[in-house]
């Protein structure tokens, strides 16, 4: 079981003998999909229930960052953001709000001035989460430079710390700081899962889910009218989330072994469930709201369809957005073809879990 760390274990409380005039660090960080979806919080960031993700392979957020040190001594940290080569006010409202927040676990980051680049390997406006993969890829430059500033601290505390961080940012980066399968809350069955960081699924994994594809088939790339932040906030008085609670946990149950005994079908029932779920969630929010489109329900339709003639083992989750995830194992790759060859005119972004 993986040693457990708490908030106290990741504050730093000793001062740096010397700074450097100036440090440089380049990152890149994967973006994830929920197939358990963290929905809902309490506190600070902290998930009402337990998560489980695939990392992506190729959808990522490459960060470049420069520090000078600043002679100020300010109390806030400087710094300029740029997405894509523009600099991007609106993430840097986000940022400096997760600079506060992490401040007791970071402090040396005011010693700099900093200049942050970063740009992603997606589509813009895909609808691929890029909160997860660009904290997490911050976060990870973060933990570069306590590195570098402490040598010689313990390599797992410090990949548990970057999720700590992270999560910090965005809950969902929690889980996008490492690869492969990950959990991110405390969930009983599960050890060493807790609401602090993500850690890797504690279990061997059955072969038949070793080499897993994620087809986002691109239904619609605007900005989501509803972010999840304030969905999120919207599940602290909804009607069914007792009922959330409890079905969650038994969904995340059923999965986790799944996954082990490689049953596929029970795999591919609880992730629409789930994504079906959190739709349910946000049709019956008050104010209700809807981030499906016709051509969701439409291409969910024609795969249940299609499955039913083919027995091809090809699923779909959804985030919190229209795009449907094709989620299928290696040895349905040709069905994952015939079933795209009949949407012609839609672009699909094509990922494999690292
Ligand atoms: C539906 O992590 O984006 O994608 O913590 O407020 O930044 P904040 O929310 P965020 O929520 C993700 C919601 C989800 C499900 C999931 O990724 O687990």
């Amino acid at each position: 079981m993986p040693a457990h760390f708490t908030e106290e274990d990741f504050q730093i409380h000793r001062t740096l003998d010397s700074i450097p005039g100036n440090w440089s660090a380049k990152t890149e960080a994967p973006s994830n999909i929920a197939l358990i979806k963290y929905w809902g919080k309490k506190g600070l960031q902290i998930p009402m229930n337990a998560s489980l993700s695939f990392t992506l392979s190729r959808s990522k957020t490459v960060t470049q960052a420069e520090a000078v040190r600043s002679n100020s001594g300010s109390e806030k940290i400087t710094f300029k953001f740029y997405f894509e080569g523009k600099r991007n006010k609106q993430f840097e409202k986000k940022i400096q709000i997760f600079f506060k927040r992490i401040e007791p676990y970071a402090p040396y980051l005011n010693h700099f001035e900093w200049t942050f680049r970063s740009k992603n390997t997606f589509p813009h406006s895909s609808g691929i989460a890029s909160s997860a993969s660009g904290f997490a890829a911050l976060a990870k430059i973060i933990i570069q430079l306590e590195q570098y500033l402490f040598p010689g601290i313990n390599r797992d505390f410090l990949a548990y710390k970057t999720s700590f961080l992270a999560r910090l940012g965005s809950g969902s980066a929690a889980r996008s700081t490492a690869s492969g399968i990950q959990i991110w809350g405390k969930h009983e069955s599960i050890p060493g899962s807790n609401d602090l960081y993500a850690i890797d699924f504690p279990f061997p994994l059955h072969p038949d889910f070793h080499q897993m594809h994620d087809w986002i088939f691109l239904l619609d790339t605007a900005t989501k009218t509803v972010s999840s932040t304030r969905g999120h906030a919207l599940i602290d008085n909804h009607p069914f989330k007792p009922g959330r609670i409890q079905s969650v946990k038994k969904q995340l149950d059923k999965l986790s072994i799944a996954l082990q005994q490689g049953d596929t079908e029970t795999f591919g029932q609880i992730i629409e469930e789930e994504a079906l779920t959190l739709h349910a969630l946000m049709m019956s929010s008050h104010p209700a709201y809807i981030l499906m489109k016709p051509e969701t329900l439409d291409m969910i339709l024609k795969l249940w369809n299609f499955r039913k003639q083919t027995h091809a083992k090809l699923y779909f989750t959804l985030d919190a957005g229209a795009n449907l995830h094709l989620i299928f194992p290696q040895k349905d790759l040709q069905n994952a073809i015939a079933f795209a060859k009949q949407f012609p005119e839609i672009k699909i972004i094509k990922d494999e879990i690292l």
